[in-house]
């Protein structure tokens, strides 16, 4: 298939463009690079030994976005957004415009042009806070910041272009906790400035970049006290996106459908199995709750094996190794 890659520089969508070429479709790809490189298409088209066509282009541009999408495409892999939960709630607006008028504008280029298959990168943070894991698809959906609102409104327009016209194919994946680098080492996560995210924190302390890592909280309910969250290993996620483009044609409407591992682990286990891929001890420090963080959550992954014969098949020593490679080989990131 011909395959439309937004946000293609980004760390989930450089790892799935290179398993579409991988796997034999033709990608293009755009980006705004506000939050990436370019060297991440060059490593991608490296790696896969194949063209990958990019565009610089922001999802607000609306007409750059109808010229491109003229260029026919069997499917768009829609990855483009902003993704921090902080920066959310102080800029609720700027999320809003991003996120959500960004991917009405992709939506209507793409109505425009005939291209009604979708793959969207929704989140689990769609399930609001948790009443019992494993999580499935029918748990009911809330937000909790303006991050996971936005994430609820593209779902939501998906849910109104299909019911609307039966022709859109669409599928809301909702990912847990994407970590992990490709087994080259020579494409990651490169978070700008100082990430909030678990793993690159604590791979970039690993590396010598930060003094310690800060453990928030091991007073809840779990069985270290310490929060637990379903880790998938990034190109375990990208597969999940092949297989859902796949199966695309078989979907009725806009459906949803979790892609984690279904196993919850602590900070703590995360911290070990790191420190055990980098053969070093890495420093932490136990820190107070951060505000809005759930003592756990993990996936019921029946949904994706069912529908899209899909399973997560990657351990988290393998997560921790892949992303230490890519951390230990590029320590600057790009
Ligand atoms: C966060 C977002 C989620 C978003 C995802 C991707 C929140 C509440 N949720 O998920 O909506 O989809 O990122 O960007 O922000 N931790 C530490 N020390 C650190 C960093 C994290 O102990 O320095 C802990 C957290 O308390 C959490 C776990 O590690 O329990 C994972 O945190 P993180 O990687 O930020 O992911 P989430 O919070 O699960």
């Amino acid at each position: 298939m011909k395959v439309l890659v937004t946000g293609v520089s980004g760390y989930i969508g450089s790892h799935a463009a290179l398993e579409l070429l991988r796997a034999g479709h033709e990608v293009s790809g755009f980006d705004n690079l506000s939050n990436s490189s370019e060297e991440a298409v060059r490593r991608v088209r490296e790696l896969a030994g194949k063209p990958l066509a990019f565009t610089k282009l922001d999802l607000l541009d609306a007409d750059g976005l109808k010229t491109l999408l003229a260029q026919g495409f069997d499917a768009v892999m829609h990855f483009a957004g902003l993704k921090a939960v902080g920066e959310s709630v102080e800029k609720p607006a700027l999320y809003r415009r991003n996120n959500v008028d960004g991917s009405r504008n992709l939506f209507e280029a793409m109505q425009k042009a005939g291209c009604r298959r979708l793959v969207f990168s929704s989140s689990c943070t769609v399930y609001g806070e948790v009443k019992k894991n494993p999580v499935d698809e029918k748990h009911p959906r809330s937000a909790v910041n303006p991050y996971g609102q936005t994430k609820l409104d593209v779902e939501d327009m998906g849910f109104a272009l299909s019911k609307k016209d039966p022709r859109w194919k669409i599928a809301l994946l909702r990912y847990f906790n994407p970590v992990g680098a490709d087994p080259s080492g020579r494409l990651g996560e490169d978070p700008r400035g100082t990430p909030n995210n678990l793993m690159p924190f604590v791979m970039q302390t690993a590396v010598g970049r930060r003094d310690k890592v800060r453990v928030f909280g091991d007073d809840y309910p779990t069985p270290d006290g310490t929060c637990v969250r379903d880790y998938i290993h990034v190109t375990d996620l990208a597969l999940g996106h092949l297989a859902a483009l796949e199966k695309l044609d078989s979907f009725a409407g806009a459906e949803a459908v979790n892609l984690g591992t279904g196993h919850g682990r602590s900070v703590l286990e995360v911290l070990a199995a790191a420190s055990k891929a980098a053969g070093r001890r890495i420093p932490y420090e136990i820190a107070p709750q951060r505000a809005g963080d759930a003592a756990a959550i993990w996936a019921d992954p029946a949904l994706a094996l069912e529908k899209l014969g899909w399973r997560a098949e990657r351990d988290l020593d393998a997560m921790c190794a892949d992303h230490w490679r890519w951390q230990k080989d590029n320590p600057a990131g790009y």
